[in-house]
């Protein structure tokens, strides 16, 4: 009966924790406050992650995305929605999500599992897309939940595989859920994506490549070998004059996907094949904006009212209006490592900064003109003294 009450105990208490309780604090980029690059502070003190659901591994990261969220978020953006996903509830304190850890990519190696994950194991290599709403990967480790992560591409070392998680997952979420297309019906339809040679763009080139789409972009001149260099079927320089003047002369398309917003939706959807089911779908979207501004309640209606205005304006002239979002997913990452294995995907590493140059990394994230993804190696995060 002693040995079966011990056990009860044991089990009851894994079901709640199951970390070993072996380490306590781990090093990390924090931000304490929302503001400019000098908030990022590096500590050897974060509370190291534990697993609160038994679906959750704990990842040792080996390399770290950035990306343009991260810049974003450190200055405030989007912290009234972020937060409320954090805690629905409203049971903690203002400001209770710091110290706060930056980092949307992680590659790297399994450390724990979950009593109930099932696909994966200690010493796994991962690859994921961590959620806005979750600690990021500047950090020695990460926890993530089991449907989150996929196995990483054998082809690529962890540098490269911390390149693609967020906008491959972003990039299937806004064309495959959002914009209908997927490897069986892409075959020559005609994409235009505004603004291709960033990290979301330069992804999904490939990929709609891949499934035989025929891929018209738009980027500054000095990127133009870039894109072709992906796959890009036709370019369109910005930078020329008001770019829908020659795009105005193309055949019509079948999607747009829009890096770039502000001033794109005036004349973006008139090059659409009209009721034909051709869609626009823009990933600049006023959703966190508005909730910033006013509040969870209004900012939802705002968002919800000016979403339902356009869809319905649009649709009145054939075509179909949409707002994209990075959704995280460990099975999209699973077809998108058969695709970089297979060859027709390639990350776009533009600069690798080391665990001390974090800083750095942002300064340089804040120039724009991205030609790929930062990455930061973590490899060995004792490294800053
Ligand atoms: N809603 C969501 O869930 C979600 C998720 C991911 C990303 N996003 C947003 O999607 C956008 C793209 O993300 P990203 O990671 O690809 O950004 P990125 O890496 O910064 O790339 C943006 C690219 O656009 C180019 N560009 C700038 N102005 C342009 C213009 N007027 N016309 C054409 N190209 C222009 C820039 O290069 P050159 O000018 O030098 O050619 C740059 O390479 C960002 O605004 C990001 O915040 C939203």
């Amino acid at each position: 009966q002693i040995i079966c009450q011990i056990w009860l105990t044991e089990k009851m208490h894994r079901q709640f924790s199951t970390t070993k309780s072996y380490l306590n604090i781990m090093p990390a980029w924090v931000i304490d406050k929302y503001g400019g690059n000098d908030v990022l502070r590096f500590t050897k003190n974060a509370a190291f992650p534990i697993i609160n659901y038994p679906n959750e591994v704990i990842v040792k990261v080996c390399a770290a995305g950035l990306n343009p969220l991260d810049v974003s978020m450190r200055a405030g953006y989007g912290a009234a929605t972020l937060s409320m996903k954090r805690d629905p509830l409203n049971i903690k304190q203002t400001g209770n999500e710091f110290p706060l850890i930056l980092g949307r990519d992680v590659s790297g190696v399994i450390m724990e599992c979950g009593l109930d994950v099932k696909y994966f194991k200690e010493r796994d290599e991962v690859w994921a897309a961590i959620p806005p709403w979750k600690q990021g990967s500047l950090a020695e480790f990460v926890v993530l939940s089991g449907n989150e992560i996929s196995l990483k591409p054998k082809s690529l070392n962890h540098v490269e595989a911390a390149s693609l998680p967020y906008v491959a997952n972003t990039a299937w979420s806004v064309l495959v859920n959002t914009g209908g297309l997927n490897k069986e019906n892409c075959a020559n339809k005609r994409i235009l994506i505004l603004g291709g040679s960033g990290g979301v763009g330069t992804f999904a080139i490939q990929m709609l490549k891949a499934w035989g789409g025929h891929v018209t972009v738009t980027c500054s001149q000095n990127a133009e070998h870039f894109v072709r260099d992906l796959g890009a079927d036709h370019v369109v320089d910005y930078t020329a004059g008001p770019v829908e003047e020659p795009l105005r002369a193309l055949e019509k398309f079948d999607l747009i996907l829009d890096n770039i917003g502000g001033d794109t939706e005036r004349w973006a959807l008139e090059l659409l094949k009209p009721w034909t089911g051709a869609k626009y779908v823009t990933l600049v979207t006023p959703f966190l904006q508005n909730t910033d501004r006013l509040g969870i309640a209004d900012g939802m209606m705002q968002t919800a009212a000016t979403m339902t205005t356009k869809a319905l304006k649009h649709l009145l002239k054939g075509v179909h209006y949409r707002w994209g979002f990075f959704a995280p997913s460990g099975p999209a990452l699973d077809e998108i490592r058969e695709m970089v294995d297979e060859g027709q995907i390639r990350p776009v590493v533009e600069e690798i900064f080391s665990f001390s140059q974090v800083p750095k990394a942002f300064e340089k994230m804040e120039r724009g003109h991205a030609r790929g993804k930062t990455v930061v190696q973590i490899s060995k995060p004792g490294d800053v003294s």
